[in-house]
C-alpha cells in the first residue's frame, strides 16, 4: 500500500498492540513525516483538555486513534467506563483535530454488527451490537464525524508479540492440549498487514467507514489448525480440541457475535490492492518465531 508526501501524525493508545505497530512503521523511516506516539500514562483520551492541548500543540495532520478500552467482559460490567473511552473521548479528538484541521482516523470493531449474517458484512450493513463494548464503539463511530475515516477490523493479532499463534506453537511442541473455540468465525487480521492500510487511508484522508481485513474467514479452531499445518504439524491433532463458547470453563459476561467477518467493500471499490489472507502472515509468523524462515 503506497503512502505518498510527508505528514506529522499523532497516534493515540500508542502502547496498545495496533498502537505500537503503527508507531513503529512511522518511526521507521519507511514512510516520510514525523510521528508521536502517546500511551495511556502520555495522553488519558477521557481528558478533554488534555486532548485539545496534544492536539493544538503539535498541530499533527492526521491523528490515529488508537486507545480504546478492548477489555470486552469489562466493558460490560462497567459501560459507563467504556462510554468515556470508546466513545466519549473520540469526540473530544474530533473537536480537536477540527480546530487544527487534522484528519481523525478512529479504529472501531466488527463488534458493532449482531453476527446474525452468514456472509461477510459490507460496510453499509445495519449495525446491531450485542454487547456494552459493540455498543460503545458504534456510538464513537458517530462521534468521529463525518470526514474521519473510521476503520473497522476483526480478531487483531500483533505484530510483536507472539500471540495466539505464539499460544499454539507452545502447545504443540510442548504437548500440552489447548481449547480453542470453533463456533465464532471472523476474518484474523495481522497488525502488519492493517498498519500501512491505515496509513494510506489517512494520508489521502478518506473520509466514511472503511473496512479492512486480512482475507480469509475462520473460527479460532481453524486458525489454530492453520498455524499447525504452517509449523509442520498434524492441523488434526489431538493436542488441538476444538470447543464452542458454552464449554468455557468460566462463562463470560458479555455475549459476542458469532459471525462477524468484514466485507472490504470500499477498498476493494477504491481499487485498492486487497490485504493478503491471514494464512500467508500465519506463515509468516510461524516462520519467525520459529526460524523456519532463516
Ligand atoms: N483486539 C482486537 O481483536 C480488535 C478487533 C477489532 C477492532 N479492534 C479495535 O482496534 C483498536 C486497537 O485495538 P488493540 O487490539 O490495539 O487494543 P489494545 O492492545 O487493548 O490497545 C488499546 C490501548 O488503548 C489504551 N487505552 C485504554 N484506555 C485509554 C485511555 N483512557 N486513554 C488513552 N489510552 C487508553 C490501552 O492502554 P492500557 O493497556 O494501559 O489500558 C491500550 O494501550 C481499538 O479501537 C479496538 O477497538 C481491536
Amino acid at each position: 500500500m503506497p503512502v505518498t508526501g510527508s505528514s506529522t501524525w499523532l497516534v493515540t493508545g500508542a502502547a496498545g498492540q495496533l498502537g505500537r505497530q503503527l508507531v513503529r512503521v512511522l518511526a521507521s523511516g519507511k514512510i516520510a513525516g514525523d510521528v508521536t506516539g502517546f500511551t495511556r500514562a502520555e495522553l488519558d483520551v477521557t481528558d478533554c483538555a488534555a486532548v485539545h492541548e496534544a492536539v493544538t500543540g503539535s498541530r499533527p495532520d492526521v491523528v490515529v486513534n488508537c486507545a480504546a478500552w478492548t477489555d470486552v467482559d469489562g466493558c460490560e460490567l462497567n459501560p459507563q467506563r467504556a462510554q468515556q473511552v470508546n466513545a466519549d473521548a473520540v469526540g473530544f479528538l474530533r473537536e480537536a483535530c477540527d480546530e487544527v484541521g487534522a484528519h481523525l482516523v478512529h479504529v472501531s470493531t466488527d463488534y458493532v454488527f449482531n453476527g446474525e449474517a452468514s456472509d461477510p458484512y459490507p460496510e453499509h450493513h445495519s449495525t446491531d451490537p450485542v454487547n456494552a463494548y459493540g455498543a460503545s464503539k458504534l456510538v464513537g463511530e458517530v462521534a468521529a464525524g463525518p470526514s474521519a475515516t473510521v476503520v473497522r477490523s476483526t480478531w487483531l493479532q500483533p505484530g510483536d508479540l507472539p500471540g495466539m499463534v505464539g499460544r499454539v506453537l507452545d502447545s504443540l511442541e510442548s504437548g500440552t492440549p489447548m481449547r480453542v473455540m470453533d463456533d465464532r468465525r471472523a476474518c484474523p487480521t495481522f497488525v502488519a498487514d492493517l498498519a500501512p492500510v491505515i496509513l494510506r487511508l489517512g494520508a489521502e484522508r478518506v473520509a466514511g467507514v472503511v473496512h479492512a481485513t486480512n482475507a480469509g474467514v475462520t473460527s479460532w479452531y481453524g486458525f489454530a489448525q492453520e498455524v499447525a499445518l504452517a509449523a509442520g504439524h498434524d492441523p488434526d491433532s489431538d493436542l488441538l480440541v476444538p470447543i464452542a463458547e458454552a464449554d468455557l470453563d468460566v462463562p463470560r459476561p458479555a455475549r459476542r457475535p458469532d459471525y462477524s467477518a468484514l466485507d472490504n467493500a470500499v477498498l476493494r471499490d477504491m481499487g485498492w490492492e486487497p490485504m493478503r489472507h491471514h494464512r500467508d502472515a500465519v506463515a509468516d509468523t510461524v516462520a519467525g518465531l520459529t526460524g523456519m524462515g532463516s
